[in-house]
């Protein structure tokens, strides 16, 4: 970790306040940033490499909306083969650099029936289904407590700003409970009824690991998914990957607006 984090911050000119992951489809929203410094994931010692498709791989630093960020343009996932650890070692990296808030940003299918492709959603809490924990091991006791608590885990102020900046906006942004599941297959239609009754608005394959490392990490977070889809069995229709990034690209404009303004409202 300390490699990885001095060679970052030798390439550096200001330091990142807040984090930035996005999702599949999304990662075009880092080519804003001003006087970007751009790091290829391989060239980072001690980080995965990305595979899935729609997704760059790389780090992007600098200012956007006034703030320095620190943007992940494509995240790692545990289907990919990675362990948790590796998943959220960015996270670790980012706590590790001082960063304080992390925005993350996915793609997922809704399940809540009054949502529609293209829907917004601000995470209110999560569901961790992946049937591990990237905070299981040894802890650590410098990088958080053993047993974190995560009854704010989505931070109830950033969320209050994002939906102040929504409404400046005119956007409908929508909340909801985000059930992480491992994937990579999509969920059967029985899935989707599981995860409705047991309080799910929304379905992906991300975030989750992310999220409690950056809880144990002391950090605040704010969430918002991109419904790019209905989930299995709602509408009837087949799910597919093209469908899922197409839906990102056309919500790009409106998800941009929200997160510049909500850059713009953090200090
Ligand atoms: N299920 C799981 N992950 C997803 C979906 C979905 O329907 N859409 C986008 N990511």
């Amino acid at each position: 970790m300390k490699e990885t984090i001095n060679y970052i911050q030798d390439r550096l000119t200001t330091m990142p306040e807040v984090g930035l992951v996005l999702g599949s489809g999304l990662g075009v929203l880092a080519e804003e940033i001003i006087d970007p410094v751009i790091i290829p994931y391989e060239d980072i010692p001690g980080f995965p490499v990305s595979t899935v498709e729609g997704h760059a791989g790389r780090l992007i630093i600098g200012e956007l909306s006034g703030v320095p960020v620190m943007t992940m343009q494509g995240r790692f996932h545990y289907y990919e083969g990675y362990d948790m650890q590796k998943i959220t070692f960015p996270i670790r990296v980012m706590q590790g650099l001082d960063i304080k808030t992390l925005i993350v940003t996915n793609a997922a299918g809704g399940i809540n029936l009054t949502f529609t492709p293209g829907t917004i959603m601000l995470i209110t809490d999560h569901i961790n289904l992946m049937g591990t924990n990237p905070l299981i091991g040894p802890n650590l006791a410098q990088f958080g407590p053993r047993f974190p608590d995560m009854t704010q885990a989505y931070c109830p102020r950033l969320r209050a700003i994002a939906q102040k900046v929504a409404q400046e906006l005119g956007i409908n942004l929508r909340e909801g409970v985000y059930a992480g599941l491992t994937g990579p297959s999509y969920e059967t239609p029985a899935e989707i009824k599981f995860l409705r009754a047991i309080g799910a608005d929304a379905v992906g394959m991300s975030t989750v690991p992310e999220v409690i490392v950056a809880n144990h990490g002391g950090m605040k977070v704010l969430g918002i998914s991109c419904i790019t889809n209905m989930a299995a069995g709602v509408s009837g229709q087949r799910l597919n990957h093209d469908e899922v990034i197409e839906t990102a690209n056309k919500v790009r404009d409106n998800l941009r607006s929200l997160l510049l303004g909500i850059l713009n409202n953090l200090r």
